[in-house]
């Protein structure tokens, strides 16, 4: 079976045959972009090319760039343990800025290109390279005055697509970006496998300001990315992306350890740790800040389904593991003594919270409704210092759910109880 290595370097030929330039991945924290906390896509590191400010042709020889980006995704961070959702992952992009040059596929220059041969490269790599078939791709409906894309259209019908396989959507599907709160954005057209969103075509031809008006960039540019996870999943055609390739070795040694492991313990555990391993890699450390806190809340609950499936001792084995797998790509996951080091100082200082509150929440968390429960938590939280989500997870394991009014129920305590030691 090909393996992820292997399509790693299929998807940097076929590109590199077509003019473009690998650029390595940029790190997790953002150097372009102060308006995010995280790197979240591909393009983030090249938007002073999109909008003009940097020449591409001038600092990288080509106006055609690659790249198989390192991104964290927050936003389906209480998502995690279902078959699909991932905060980690890799991207694989094309990118080009204009000045546009043919839009002709088969040049192979230097130039910029648009639609016609991003398009077409996509269908070609997908179906001629890797053999994929595609279901259906969807194309922006037009929006806000925004017009319908009708280029992307024909280009789909010119490779062959019928009316029934090209679908087309609004802003809310079909229009992406900016990251953070201005930036180059467009209409996208995106590429479905087996019912799964694989490849994201952005045609950035907009640039959004702080105050949501978009404006005409003055030469639009190509953003492309495609998950790698579900890429893997297409290719190697198993039954979730936990059971590709870009999870082993790690897998296979935390099942060895426990073969009863529940799923979602599983995957929360592999995609914390990938999670954790690759943030302390790029510097950052675990805080109640931005960045920090994100590591901590990841590091917390990874502690919590540690500690639940007697794996707390294997750690350093399991960060080994990503090591082993990336470290050829990621150079600074060679500091594995020092991201060992983070992950043991954090587990250090929550050892004792956690275990003492794991011990005190069946005797204290006894409850008639939704409104006691919550009182509970909040106590779990102010006397033993036990975190809301800690405490949601743990009621997870056991099929209760906390519905929205009960968080804000949850809030409301903690701001009553902030203004009670304020003394106010
Ligand atoms: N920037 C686009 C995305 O993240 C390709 O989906």
């Amino acid at each position: 079976m090909i393996n992820s290595e292997e399509i790693r370097k299929i998807f940097i030929n076929f590109f590199q045959n077509r003019g473009h330039r690998w650029v390595p991945s940029s790190s997790l924290i953002p150097e372009n972009d102060s308006s995010v906390l995280l790197t979240t896509a591909g393009m983030q590191q090249f938007k002073d090319y999109f909008i003009g400010k940097k020449d591409a042709l001038n600092d990288f020889g080509t106006r055609r760039l690659i790249s198989i980006q390192k991104c964290f995704r927050t936003t389906d961070i209480d998502e995690i343990g279902d078959e699909r959702h991932l905060t980690f992952f890799e991207m694989l992009g094309n990118f080009s800025f204009g000045p546009l040059g043919s839009d002709d596929p088969s040049d192979y220059s230097f130039s910029g290109y648009f639609k016609n041969s991003a398009i077409f490269w996509a269908y070609e790599f997908l179906n001629k390279e890797l053999g994929l078939r595609i279901d259906y791709v969807t194309i922006f409906k037009g929006e806000n005055k925004i017009p319908y894309d009708d280029t992307s259209y024909q280009i789909w019908k010119k490779i062959g697509f019928d009316d029934k396989n090209i679908k087309a959507f609004g802003r809310e599907d079909n229009f992406w970006g900016p990251t953070g709160k201005e930036g180059p954005c467009g209409p996208t057209t995106e590429i479905y496998i087996n019912n799964l969103e694989v490849w994201n075509l952005v045609f950035n031809e907009y640039y959004q300001n702080q105050e949501g008006k978009l404006n005409k960039l003055e030469l639009p540019g190509v953003d492309t990315g495609m998950g790698f996870e579900r890429l893997m999943k297409i290719v190697q055609n198993t039954e979730t992306i936990f059971e590709t390739d870009l999870f082993e070795p790690l897998r296979s040694d935390i099942i060895s350890k426990k073969p009863d492991i529940s799923i979602r313990d599983l995957r929360i555990i592999l995609d914390h740790l990938r999670g954790s391993v690759f943030l302390i890699a790029d510097g950052i450390y675990p805080s109640n800040l931005d960045r920090g806190y994100i590591l901590r809340r990841i590091l917390r609950r990874l502690m919590l389904k540690l500690i639940k499936n007697n794996l707390i001792n294997y750690i350093e084995s399991f960060v080994l593991d990503i090591k082993n797998k990336f470290s050829s790509l990621y150079e600074n996951l060679n500091n594995y003594d020092k991201i060992i080091n983070v992950i043991f100082t954090e587990f250090k200082g929550f050892e004792k919270t956690l275990i003492r509150g794991l011990d005190k929440f069946d005797k204290i968390v006894k409850y008639n409704d939704n409104k006691e429960l919550v009182e509970k938590l909040f106590m779990m939280y102010t006397s033993y210092g036990l975190p809301l989500d800690i405490s949601l997870e743990i009621l997870r394991e056991r099929n209760i759910f906390l519905t929205e009014k009960d968080i804000l129920f949850f809030e409301e305590l903690f701001k009553k109880h902030q203004q009670v030691s304020r003394g106010l």
